[in-house]
């Protein structure tokens, strides 16, 4: 039995203070549930409202990739200054200690390697592994124009019906295949498609004109992927001009695996995002975070 309250104090109910009710400092997110919103916590940083996603899921379809041969010697060390990992539940489990106690976007689709067909993708996880590991996300390859388009539709629909059930976010990653133009219009019909379809958060490409009109037709934030490895000033003007334009963060993997300072890459990134550092001084602040690194 509980104890009675037996205090002398007189009880206060501040009736005078009205209840707080707070939007959600997310794009097109408030109508979702706590648990969601909990979880996207995890992924976004609350105080900026962005995320410096590290991506190293490229060996689902092409094995040991340039710079992730090694996760453990190469990437092991970024993690302090990720928000967030998107992976492979292969890499999760053998390689990222339980102690990470960020967000895991955990990679939900799979099925063809570089040698056949990209699209040709099915979900490969099961809802209760997602729960069982304890993931922030789910993410979907969906191949908007591609062979298999109305299939990644499916298992991205199918995978939002699973996180929907518990409270578990859906990231739609806008595949672009080789024969589909990377311009604006591609990107906000791919971008729409995926939001109006229920994902809670859209990764796609950056175009260097009208980024902005994919921002704002896509009504859930968008985060965008690096590409390949790029000169790194250049990764850097592309991510500011991406945030400048309205993206909630970057979801990069090459450029900053592939760096030639993967952890001075990743730390001046987390200034253009989260402080709206100009490009230039992100760069300077990589060269000096470079050299302090080689002399230690
Ligand atoms: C693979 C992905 C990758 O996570 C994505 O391409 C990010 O990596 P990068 O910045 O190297 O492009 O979604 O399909």
């Amino acid at each position: 039995m509980p104890e009675a309250d037996e205090s002398e104090k007189e009880k206060q109910f501040y009736v005078d203070v009205p209840a707080k009710s707070e939007p959600f400092f997310l794009k097109g997110c408030n109508s979702i549930d706590w648990g969601m919103k909990n979880r996207l916590s995890r992924i976004f940083d609350p105080r900026s409202g962005k995320t410096v996603m590290l991506a190293i899921d490229h060996g689902y379809f092409q094995g040991p990739t340039t710079g992730l041969e090694r996760v453990d010697v190469t990437i092991l060390p970024l993690l302090p200054y990720a928000d967030t990992l998107m992976l492979t539940r292969g890499i999760l489990r053998t390689i990222i200690p339980p102690t990470f106690d960020k967000g895991i976007v955990l990679r939900a689709s799979g099925g063809p390697s570089i040698l056949s067909e990209l699209s040709n993708e099915q979900i490969a996880i099961d809802i209760d592994e997602a729960i069982r590991l304890n993931v922030a996300a789910m993410a979907v390859q969906v191949f908007i124009g591609g062979k298999m388009e109305t299939q990644t539709i499916h298992n991205m629909t199918r995978l939002v019906d699973m996180g929907n059930r518990y409270g578990i976010p859906v990231l739609g990653v806008t595949a672009v295949g080789k024969e589909m133009s990377r311009d604006a219009k591609y990107m906000r019909l791919a971008s729409r498609i995926i939001a109006e379809l229920g994902v809670t958060y859209v990764k796609t490409y950056y175009v260097p004109e009208d980024f902005d009109t994919v921002v704002a037709a896509c009504p859930v934030p968008i985060v965008i992927a690096g590409g390949k490895k790029l000169p790194e000033l250049d990764a850097l003007i592309m991510a500011y001009n991406a945030i400048q334009d309205g993206a909630a963060g970057v979801d990069m993997g090459r450029n900053i695996f592939q760096s030639e300072s993967p952890v001075a890459m990743i730390k001046a990134l987390r200034k253009i995002v989260h402080e709206g550092e100009k490009p230039k001084a992100a760069y300077d602040f990589f060269m000096t975070e470079k050299n302090e690194a080689k002399q230690g």
